[in-house]
């Protein structure tokens, strides 16, 4: 057996990165292992194998087509067959086990597992919409885990995986190469491609969007102009990494929304140089360049989109990712927090760290809320208090790191988030407080 990772140390820290969201990047682990002005020559360089993965139709614009030659030890198509494996609390839409709760929904971090359980075991879902068969719409799980995947790979062909680390450092062992994800990172693995997570800690939690619908991408701009929001460059891909390991692996695959797996006879992390642009990514969201408003109120919290994933309406997002990162708040005679509101788009948020501007307590690290579809919320009655008599000076917020996951579609939840022992009961009581104020 014999691990090659291009030089890198295992706690990912001096990994090479390719920059640039979107690039057409290329990378090779071997020097010459990259074919030269052809995909598919008669005999790839060094005996590799030549395999096109898609992550869009072929015939998709340009502007939108996700590919990747991989360049391998063994082809993909070598395997013995799938069988079904249990699905553990892993699920996918549609969602059928409760019907669609209109109410607002909070809980806690989930509990990390007592029993060795690593990222694949340890995933959970929350709920989701649309449906996996069609690719549309999203599956929104958490992950507690307190082990690596051992000898194990798992990929999902029902959507990309973005993961939002909350406790615990990964190390995404991809085909393509090697990410080390910090809670305030994201990575983005894309459909179809396999990796491994190693714990760089004794547990790890986090949230995972998987979003079955159109790949994730940059928002357009518009009047802001060239620059901003999140900045192309500060993502980054992994250049090529390969294990060249003879042994037993276990290939987990999500297909249908169930987990197949085969063991193969090698490790399927055997690409030792690829080209393209269906790839994953890193991107750290302190890098994030927040916009808002310099006079008066505050600009919707589209404004803070990191990655969207555009449905067929323009504008209208099967799943947008947006962060709450530190930034100045000026605004003149401005409520400043966030603003009641009631939207058609349904929005679930997690907190990386810190504390989230609109709620004094309860929204907790690990934790979430989900407000559906014209559910109504928005600041506690402490916050709302609190920021309707306080003096208007600029102001940094500065003390945690939030985001959400926006769908166009309701989110209905799992049996299991709704009976969750760490939901907390009681969320509505955040608004209580809420005294009329009205003088006529
Ligand atoms: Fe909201």
């Amino acid at each position: 057996m014999e691990l090659r990772d291009a030089g890198h140390g295992d706690e990912g820290r001096d990994l090479g990165y390719q920059p640039g969201f979107g690039n057409e990047h290329s990378t090779e682990a071997v020097p010459g292992a990259l074919p030269v002005g052809r995909n598919a020559p008669q005999r790839a360089p060094l005996g590799l194998y030549a395999e096109q993965l898609s992550g869009t139709a072929f015939t998709e614009p340009r502007a939108h087509n996700h590919r990747s030659w991989l360049y391998r030890i063994r082809p993909s198509a070598a395997h013995p067959p799938f069988h079904r494996v249990p699905n553990g609390a892993l699920r996918s839409a549609p969602f059928h086990d409760v019907e669609p709760d209109p109410n607002r929904l909070r809980w806690g971090p989930l509990p990390l597992p007592d029993e060795p359980t690593d990222f694949v075991q340890g995933l959970v879902t929350v709920g989701g919409n649309g449906d996996v068969l069609r690719r549309e719409g999203i599956g929104i799980h958490w992950y507690a885990a307190n082990a690596s995947m051992d000898r194990r790979v798992f990929s999902s062909a029902d959507g990309e995986f973005l993961i939002v680390p909350q406790e615990g450092a990964l190390l995404l062992r991809t085909e393509l190469g090697v990410l080390r994800a910090d809670p305030g990172h994201v990575a983005l693995v894309p459909r179809g491609v396999r990796f491994r997570v190693e714990l760089l800690g004794p547990t790890a939690r986090g949230y995972v969007c998987e979003n079955y619908g159109r790949p994730f991408q940059l928002p357009d701009l518009g009047p802001i102009g060239a620059n901003g929001l999140a900045n192309a460059r500060d993502f980054l891909a992994p250049v090529a990494a390969y294990e060249d390991r003879e042994e037993d692996t276990e290939v987990v695959n999500k297909f249908g929304g169930n987990l197949w797996a085969a063991v193969y006879d090698h490790s399927p992390l055997d690409v030792v140089a690829w080209h393209g642009n269906h790839v994953p990514y890193l991107y750290d969201l302190h890098r994030f360049n927040v916009l808002g408003s310099i006079s008066y109120d505050h600009p919707d919290p589209s404004i803070f989109t990191v990655l969207t994933s555009p449905s067929d309406t323009p504008g209208l997002a099967g799943a947008d990712f947006v962060v709450f990162a530190p930034r100045w708040l000026v605004g003149e005679d401005t409520f400043r927090p966030p603003y009641f509101h009631r939207n058609v788009m349904s929005e679930f948020m997690g907190l990386v760290e810190g504390a989230y501007d609109a709620k004094a307590e309860g929204f907790v690290p690990g934790g979430a809320s989900l407000h559906n579809m014209m559910s109504a919320h928005g600041p506690d009655h402490t916050t709302f208090d609190r920021a309707s008599t306080a003096e208007l000076r600029p102001q940094k917020v500065d003390d945690g790191l939030a985001f959400m996951f926006e769908t166009r579609w309701p989110v209905v939840p799992t049996g299991f988030a709704l009976g969750a022992g760490h939901r907390q009961e009681g969320y509505d009581a955040v608004w209580e407080g809420l005294r009329r104020n009205f003088r006529p």
